[in-house]
């Protein structure tokens, strides 16, 4: 018999952890930062309003249809006969999609519980040296990334070997409102910053010439940046090229209202890519830095304000235990459907399954890192291996699978997919299926031409 989740709440907070994390705490901040402030969170909100919330309540349902994994699931859900090809293309991009990106997660995430252990082990000392000389050294080592990451993808394995209600549901139940009262308490930090308003300015701001609405005319390339950078980091931060979301919906009892879940979820993840922006981008004004400053945005810029404040250590012990904890949740996510379609498979136990997925991602992530650290020369288009899955996976294969998702529901299956989910408002039966059939597909294929 399938498992299923133990209660709505352990189901939303445990999507919400999937949704919630590096993206948010880490990529969203510095993407804001770096592309005028308001302007991309307007463009980003938009692309979640009226993409992310329905993808996402879309594979949920599709999921809970479904009631299976995500190859056999193309297959179970549709009413009439498909070709096969479907559940192959779309679980053979799902199997590399999650692969890649949890043997980058791993690393990624490795590096903020390396940040813990060193802020941890400095905490009475009055500067704590954390700095870009120690970016520079732990992102050059081979070895003591690998051993950080090994310990992450340990410590996800363990919850997940405890199953979906037991492991999964009750992590999120435990961890996220950890999660969110560290977020509050750093929040109400940077609110007593001086200047700090200076940051909210900007946080909100929109410039319409930064999106192409110059005084004399329209410039549809400046507009298409930055949709393609929010959407991608849409696509990125609501977990959906990844398989999360459809297993997650099919572990969902028939009673649980999806509609409602996903406006929660979605919700959650704004909110706290929001409260992470609120709590870096205005200590960035109050220390007058540059908001340039891109990924080493949380790694190297944050950990140098922290060192100038009454209390930082604390601080900034807290902020990496902040990122630590939302990744944590994201990374179990990424293994669930790997781990339930070898169970389903090739029959394996739930503990053999995890054993081998994790250990197949520890290889994945030393290859990745032996050309990351200059070990292995390998380039690809004058990437190093950690550079370029991070370029295809983000620019191409999560926006293929999502591309593919959205035609299978809005050509194949929309009537069971509107039938679950008792669409009677007239908007939403015309604005669902024109986003699966025509929107989403459209959009990303536009993403694909200029990525
Ligand atoms: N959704 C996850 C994140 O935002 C992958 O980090």
């Amino acid at each position: 018999m399938r498992t299923h989740w133990g209660s709505q709440l352990g189901f939303i907070l445990a999507t919400a952890g999937s949704a919630i994390g590096l993206g948010n705490i880490w990529r969203f901040p510095y993407l804001l930062a770096q592309n005028s402030g308001g302007t991309f969170l307007f463009m980003y909100l938009l692309c979640v309003g009226l993409f992310g919330y329905f993808l996402l309540t879309a594979k949920l349902t599709f999921g809970r249809i479904a009631q299976t994994n995500f190859i056999n699931g193309f297959q179970k859900a549709s009413p009439q006969k498909i070709s096969p090809l479907w559940g192959k293309i779309a679980g053979a991009t799902t199997i590399f999609n999650i692969f890649m990106v949890s043997s980058i997660y791993a690393i990624v995430i490795g590096w903020t519980l390396s940040y813990v252990w060193v802020t941890l082990h400095n905490l009475t000392k009055p500067n704590i040296p954390v700095d870009q000389e120690l970016f520079q050294n732990l992102t050059a080592s081979y070895h003591t990334q690998l051993l950080w990451a090994v310990l992450c993808i340990g410590v996800a394995a363990f919850i997940l070997i405890k199953g979906v209600k037991g492991g999964i549901e009750r992590a999120a139940l435990y961890l996220m409102p950890v999660l969110f009262g560290l977020l509050f308490f750093m929040l109400c930090w940077t609110i007593s910053l001086p200047e700090s308003e200076k940051g909210w300015a900007f946080l909100f701001k929109i410039d319409w010439e930064k999106l192409g609405f110059t005084p004399s005319n329209f410039q549809f390339k400046e507009f298409a940046h930055m949709t393609l950078l929010a959407l991608g980091q849409a696509i990125y931060s609501l977990s959906l090229g990844l398989g999360v979301c459809f297993i997650y919906g099919s572990y969902l009892k028939p009673d649980i209202d999806i509609k409602k879940a996903a406006l929660w979820i979605v919700g959650l993840d704004t909110c706290v890519a929001l409260m992470a922006s609120g709590i870096i981008i205005p200590a960035l004004f109050s220390f007058g830095l540059e908001t340039n400053q891109g990924p080493g945005l949380s790694f190297i810029t944050l950990p140098f304000i922290f060192n100038q404040v009454k209390g930082g250590a604390f601080l900034m012990f807290l902020f990496f235990i902040l990122l630590f904890l939302a990744a944590l949740t994201s990374l179990i996510s990424i293994y669930e459907p790997l781990i339930n379609l070898c169970i389903e498979k090739l029959h394996l136990r739930r503990t053999k399954a995890t054993i081998l997925i994790a250990v197949i991602n520890v290889i994945a992530s030393m290859v990745i890192l032996t050309s990351f650290t200059g070990i292995w020369q390998l380039k690809i288009m004058q990437r190093n291996l950690f550079d370029f899955v991070d370029y295809l996976t983000g620019s191409y294969t999560m926006g293929i699978l999502v591309l593919l998702y959205s035609v299978f529901m809005g050509w194949k299956i929309f009537p069971q997919i509107k039938e679950e989910l008792q669409i009677k408002n007239r908007f939403l039966s015309k604005y669902f299926p024109f986003l699966l059939k025509y929107f989403a597909p459209l959009i990303l294929l536009m993403l694909f031409l200029t990525a």
